[in-house]
């Protein structure tokens, strides 16, 4: 998308107050589950990207690097206004390169089945039925794509 700026945060950053609002607004909130900002952002193994317009959070990702050598991307938000405007493809796009950088061949993530269908488009393939996942609890699948 045009205007949309990718960064990788360090979960320090004080612009991650933005993202946690975002997360919990996007993921959390439309379950009628209380803002908890807990999030486990710490570590040298997951990695933030975050998608800004004007300045402006739009959307935000994060990559977990897991020992047997694949990503494990999760917590994909984008704001409502604009979904459907290309910020979530651009987030995995900014997280593809990343990994491919790091030597990752193959990526992983659990998505929500009203999100399963984003993910087919940009070439992910589903590997798992339909489970209950996290602390919503929606129906989720097990998603796959190889990047190497
Ligand atoms: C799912 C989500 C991350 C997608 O990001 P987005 O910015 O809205 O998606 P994009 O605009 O980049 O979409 C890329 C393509 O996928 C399509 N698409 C987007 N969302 C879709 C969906 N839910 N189902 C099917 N196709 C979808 C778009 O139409 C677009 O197609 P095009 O290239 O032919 O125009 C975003 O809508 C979102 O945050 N949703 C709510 C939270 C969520 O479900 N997160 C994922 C948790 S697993």
């Amino acid at each position: 998308m045009r205007d949309i700026v990718l960064e990788w945060l360090d979960p320090g950053d004080p612009r991650m107050t933005e993202v946690h609002a975002l997360r919990h607004e996007v993921l959390f909130a439309p379950f009628g589950i209380p803002r908890d900002d807990r999030w486990d952002d710490e570590g040298a193994d997951r990695l933030h990207i975050a998608a800004f317009r004007d300045g402006k959070l739009v959307g935000y990702a994060n990559m977990l690097l897991e020992p047997d050598g694949t990503g494990h991307v999760r917590q994909v938000s984008v704001l409502p206004e604009l979904q459907g405007g290309g910020v979530g493809s651009a987030l995995m796009t900014g997280i593809e390169d990343e990994a491919r950088r790091r030597g990752i061949a193959l990526l992983t993530l659990n998505a929500r089945t009203t999100a399963e269908g984003f993910n087919t488009r940009i070439g992910w393939r589903t590997v798992s039925d339909v489970f209950p996942f996290g602390r919503t609890g929606v129906p989720h699948v097990r998603m796959e794509k190889r990047i190497g």
